[in-house]
């Protein structure tokens, strides 16, 4: 049910939030499971009234997503409810990374230590909640692989049945990670896209009652997830932004709700109002967004993917639009990488700072090096590449083994040319 700007819901376990409102056209909702607005099908996104928020009340709470609880549309006790309790992972300080490619201050935000490897258990920690407060029995999703995972560990955690719904043919360990929990994992015969378009005949169908789909009809409240990014980020840069940020693109929901954190942070007053740029970063073989930054459009033309990059194969991102717009406003751009430089960076990253990256991590650490190459980063500004994944769900993308298999004796190892 619309409600009027003033309004505030009568619901109150979503904390600071206040509403749903349309990115569109501002038409308000009472927070509930929907996701597009009535009058122009414009995405929702969740409006909040945050009172006082300050740099101390966030250090003194919980070591994990929970300590932004005042800026999340979660219940207050929500360090208390079974949950993953994702986040505060390692903002890496890559020097040696910054050494190869001319910085003077680079660090990688390494999200592969989240409980299922993965930045997604940020996002479906949100969800969760919200599934809760409406009542949901099974908690869904259409999923690239990494998604799936996060959902079926949380929904066992949290007492929900769990039904994923993936592409055929993802990476093993993607597929195991998801069925390992007992949920069902179901593969569609087609992409991604195939997927996401059953899921909302899903949605629609008797089938799906009591079904909470974390990146459907639950995306309002999963998208709030990936700010904790940018609170992160900011908080162990010392309360300060960075001057640029290195983002994957899939749907591009993370990208987008990054810029809505650093923004919020902006306005509370918990860091000091400076320029940042946000870089978006796909893969050749899946780089609809970057196609369109290149060709000056406003509207993205959807592709089939067709790269090892297979967590950002996303043929028809629902908030592309949204990130042109961040790009060109904050000076940054959207650029894609071919899957050989994926491969190339993946290693980069392992060989200078110890970080094993999925693919997805190869796509930012690659877009970071073309921008050096070509000239269109600035090498001296503080920067931060996002590693959202563990290489180990991505094993097959990476040629390497062992150096030699010798006898057990000094002297074949000697003899092998390795001493
Ligand atoms: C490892 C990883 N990084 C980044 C993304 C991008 O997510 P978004 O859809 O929010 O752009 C995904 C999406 O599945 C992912 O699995
Ligand atoms: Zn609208």
């Amino acid at each position: 049910m619309a409600i009027t700007a003033a309004e505030p819901t009568s619901v109150r376990s979503f904390g600071p939030g206040t509403a749903l409102s349309c990115r569109e056209c501002g038409q308000r909702y009472e927070l509930t499971p929907k996701f597009a607005c009535e009058f122009c099908f414009g995405p929702l996104e969740v409006a909040y009234d945050f009172g006082t928020v300050t740099r101390e009340d966030i250090e003194s709470g919980p070591n994990n997503i929970w300590r932004y609880r005042s800026l999340l549309p979660v219940p207050t006790n929500v360090a208390e409810l079974p949950n993953m309790n994702p986040g505060l992972t390692p903002l890496v300080r890559a020097d040696r990374l910054a050494a190869e490619l001319g910085f003077d201050s680079l660090h990688v935000k390494d999200d592969s230590g989240n409980p299922t490897h993965s930045f997604k258990d940020r996002v479906v920690a949100i969800a969760v909640e919200a599934a809760r407060t409406f009542g949901f029995t099974t908690l869904s999703c259409s999923s690239t692989g990494n998604l799936a995972g996060a959902v079926g560990a949380a929904a066992a955690r949290a007492g929900f049945e769990s039904c994923v719904f993936i592409p055929a043919g993802l990476e093993e360990a993607k597929v195991v990670m998801a069925a390992v929990y007992g949920g069902k994992v179901v593969a569609i015969d087609g992409n991604y896209d195939d997927v996401n378009r059953f899921c909302s005949e899903l949605i629609g169908d008797p089938i799906g009652e009591g079904w909470g789909f974390v990146n459907v009809n639950l995306r309002p409240y999963y998208g709030e997830g990936s700010k904790t990014l940018a609170y992160e980020i900011a908080e162990q840069l010392g309360w300060r932004l960075p001057e640029q940020i290195v983002i994957p693109i899939a749907s591009g929901s993370q990208l987008t709700k990054i810029d809505k954190g650093f923004q919020e942070l902006i306005k509370l007053g918990l860091v000091e109002d400076r320029p940042y740029k946000i870089f978006g970063a796909q893969a050749t073989g899946c780089s609809p967004v970057a196609k369109a930054w290149e060709e000056g459009h406003d509207v993205i033309q959807p592709v089939k993917p067709d790269t090892i990059a297979k967590s950002l194969a996303i043929g028809n991102p629902a908030d592309g639009p949204y990130v042109l717009d961040i790009a060109k406003r904050t000076g940054g751009s959207v650029e894609h990488v071919g899957d050989d430089e994926v491969v190339d960076a993946i290693r980069l990253l392992a060989r200078t700072e110890g970080v094993f990256a999925e693919t997805a991590g190869g796509v930012t650490t690659g877009v970071l090096r073309k921008l050096v190459r070509e000239g269109r980063i600035d090498t001296k500004a503080e920067t931060v590449v996002l590693n959202t994944g563990d290489g180990l769900k991505t094993l097959n993308a990476v040629d390497a083994g062992v150096t030699a298999t010798v006898k057990p004796s000094l002297a074949a190892f000697t003899a092998a040319g390795l001493a």
